[in-house]
């Protein structure tokens, strides 16, 4: 690419800000300033002043320029059923989610949903995810070609789920196994994709398969392991009655060795200290999914608990049990969520868990996250405001907090101007110029 200069007004973390911390001293705000994105699409430089004639120069002044946003846990296909009415979480699989999944044993769905998926991504802010394929393999090799093709860091896996199923849904461990590992061999560590084992919740995995799912970890370092834990009361005592003999619904995981560096697990609602603790021990991550958390009913997340006790959090959308892909609205809706848990995260807290939180609890601090140079410029450019509401809100902002506190919580994808990967323009908003 060409080498390129924007001029935009900075913001990214240069540490963890904390939960309450206004003031905090993470928070890297350069205002008006020059991100320098160099031919192989790295950032090269920040600086006040403009760059000499060899740059592009692309002039977003006024605007808000931030790292990509990160998605820790959202379903692709789930595009299909979101917004879908009046289920709590195992009623809502049953009645929505396992005849919409059905539909992507199909190539052609399953390529066309990929792509639909990937560029609504892009389109809403987020150059980077963890994500939910089908139990097809198809499904999960159209999203990691459609990432490859649009240069994107991505982490999938077909999803295994051999008991608790439609039979149209279900692998079995044989299967299912030959699968991930031609997957694993044909995607894992090319470019910037990521293979992750994806066993979709215990209820839906035997312990054969749990255990097939461990030594896949073990036989490939770098894999990722996403699933979902302890969401739903109902679900939490159907795990309990399938696994009598685990401690916790966390433990059924932690028995088979998925507990690892790389394991994301959404949700985490319904946990005990023991579990925040080998959570904490693993360096394992919670995806905190607010949007799902209201949207399903299924609780509000102890995040104060889950950082006393060191465990990683990062925010994730979860469609379709979340609402929204844009993460300003996942953002939006986790301060509701705290402050019904009786706490008040700060715009910082919440921004980071989908920025530099994220990329460093994904062990990919060296690549995204942050606006560093020799990072990836996965970078998006978003308006301050839209509307008479939201620039008079803006207009009399007292304090940067305030400003982004207000942007964060009036904001959606309507304000975001361009998204880049890698420095390219993937998105750009037609009327932006
Ligand atoms: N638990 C098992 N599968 C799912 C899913 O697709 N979405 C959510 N939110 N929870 C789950
Ligand atoms: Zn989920």
């Amino acid at each position: 690419m060409t080498p390129t200069a924007i001029r935009a007004d900075l913001l990214d973390f240069v540490a963890d800000p904390g939960l309450d911390d206004r003031a905090s001293p993470a928070v890297r705000w350069r205002p008006d300033h020059w991100l320098l994105i160099d031919a192989h699409g790295r950032i090269a430089a920040v600086q006040p002043e403009a760059p000499g004639d060899d740059w592009h120069k692309v002039d977003h002044a006024g605007r808000l320029l931030l790292p990509g946003f990160i998605d820790s846990h959202v379903h692709a296909p789930q595009l299909d059923v979101i917004a879908s009415w009046g289920t709590e979480l195992l009623d809502w699989l049953n009645t929505y989610t396992f005849p919409a999944e059905a539909a992507y044993a199909d190539p052609a769905v399953a390529q066309a949903g990929a792509e639909r998926f990937l560029d609504a991504l892009l389109a809403h802010g987020t150059t980077s995810a963890a994500v939910f394929a089908t139990v097809h393999r198809v499904s999960a090799d159209a999203l990691l070609a459609g990432a490859q093709a649009r240069g994107m860091r991505l982490i999938t896996g077909k999803v295994l789920m051999d008991t608790h199923a439609p039979d149209n849904l279900r692998d079995d461990v044989v299967q299912a196994e030959g699968h991930c590992e031609a997957l694993i061999a044909r995607w894992h560590g090319q470019g910037r994709l990521a293979y992750a084992v994806t066993p979709r919740f215990a209820a839906t995995s035997s312990e054969a398969q749990l255990a097939m799912a461990g030594r896949l970890l073990t036989r490939h370092p770098g894999l990722y392991l996403q699933t979902h834990v302890a969401e739903n009361r109902a679900e939490v005592a159907w795990v309990a009655e399938l696994f009598p003999q685990a401690r916790s619904y966390l433990d059924v995981y932690a028995r088979h060795g998925l507990l690892t560096e790389r394991a994301v697990l959404a949700h985490g609602i319904w946990l005990d200290d023991v579990d925040r603790r080998a959570l904490a021990d693993a360096g394992a991550q919670i995806a905190f999914c607010p949007s799902s958390n209201l949207f399903l009913g299924s609780g509000l997340f102890g995040w104060a608990q889950a950082r006393a006790a060191g465990v990683n959090v990062s925010l994730a959308s979860d469609v379709g049990g979340g609402t929204a892909l844009c993460q300003l609205r996942t953002l939006a809706d986790g301060y509701k969520v705290q402050a019904l848990a009786g706490q008040r995260v700060t715009a910082w807290a919440l921004l980071h868990g989908a920025t530099r939180g994220a990329a460093e609890a994904l062990r990919l601090g060296h690549e995204i996250g942050r606006l560093e140079p020799g990072l990836l410029a996965d970078v998006c450019v978003w308006d301050w405001a839209q509307g008479p509401v939201g620039q008079r809100r803006d207009a009399l902002a007292r304090g940067l907090h305030e400003r982004v506190f207000a942007w964060l919580t009036l904001g959606d994808e309507r304000h975001l101007v361009e998204a880049r990967v890698a420095g390219v323009a993937r998105h750009t908003r037609p009327d932006s110029a």
